[in-house]
């Protein structure tokens, strides 16, 4: 399963691909303000610091201004993936978009036939937002499951699968037992992945004791 990151803040961005785990970054509108910087500057430099698939959200409706926004998004650098709303004109930009080589990435989809449609528009990434679907109620690893079934019917839609709008770890464990390509990840959540309290004690209780052998291996 790959990991994404979910932010615009490239201090955060540089610090968490220096762990070797990181295999691209995922940006909204929302992202861009709280980071507080130009856009098209955030996106060049996060390119630079990740080799992998970095999100940028076009902010268009209509087709042909969205397209004009994505081709200028992709020109930043060959490993950003422009990111359209799952509506038709979202859709109907993807298909032209991929069509030019461009990854794209079908984001706000909150149901198993808007997946379908990603899929049928060649989108390179759909991104589901589970934590958005739990907050009112519904269940949002449900739609994961149900993406999945769907797609492996039709091992021709190279579409991934990006599990957006994670909130906690469980998430991320759910979304890789179902099988989902990708999960994309608050830095907060990222490191709590690292964390456990068992690890925490069992690493001073094994130094307290080495300490008391006044060895040391270097
Ligand atoms: C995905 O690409 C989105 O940026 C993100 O996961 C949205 O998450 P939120 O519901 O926490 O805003």
């Amino acid at each position: 399963m790959k990991f994404f990151v979910d932010t615009a803040d490239v201090a955060e961005i540089k610090d968490l691909a220096a762990s070797g785990l990181l295999d691209g970054v995922t940006t909204n509108p929302s992202l861009i303000m709280k980071a507080g910087r130009p856009m098209l500057e955030v996106i060049k430099e996060v390119c630079s610091i990740v080799p992998g698939p970095v999100s940028a959200e076009t902010v268009s409706t209509d087709h042909k201004k969205m397209l004009e926004e994505g081709r200028k998004l992709a020109k930043i650098a060959k490993n950003v993936a422009v990111k359209v709303p799952l509506t038709p004109d979202g859709l109907k930009t993807c298909k032209v978009l991929t069509s030019e080589g461009t990854m794209v990435n079908v984001t706000l989809c909150f149901s198993a036939a808007q997946a379908l449609l990603a899929a049928k528009a060649g989108a390179t990434f759909v991104s589901p937002f589970v934590g958005r679907l739990d907050d009112i109620g519904q269940d949002g690893m449900h739609l994961i499951a149900e993406i999945m079934t769907i797609f492996r019917q039709y091992p021709d839609y190279k579409t991934q699968v990006l599990v957006a709008s994670v909130r906690h770890s469980q998430h991320v464990i759910q979304a890789a037992k179902l099988g989902a390509h990708v999960a994309t990840v608050p830095p907060n959540v990222l490191r709590g992945l690292f964390k456990h309290v068992l690890t925490d004690n069992g690493l001073k209780a094994f130094l307290d004791d080495w300490a008391k052998t006044g060895q040391s291996i270097l």
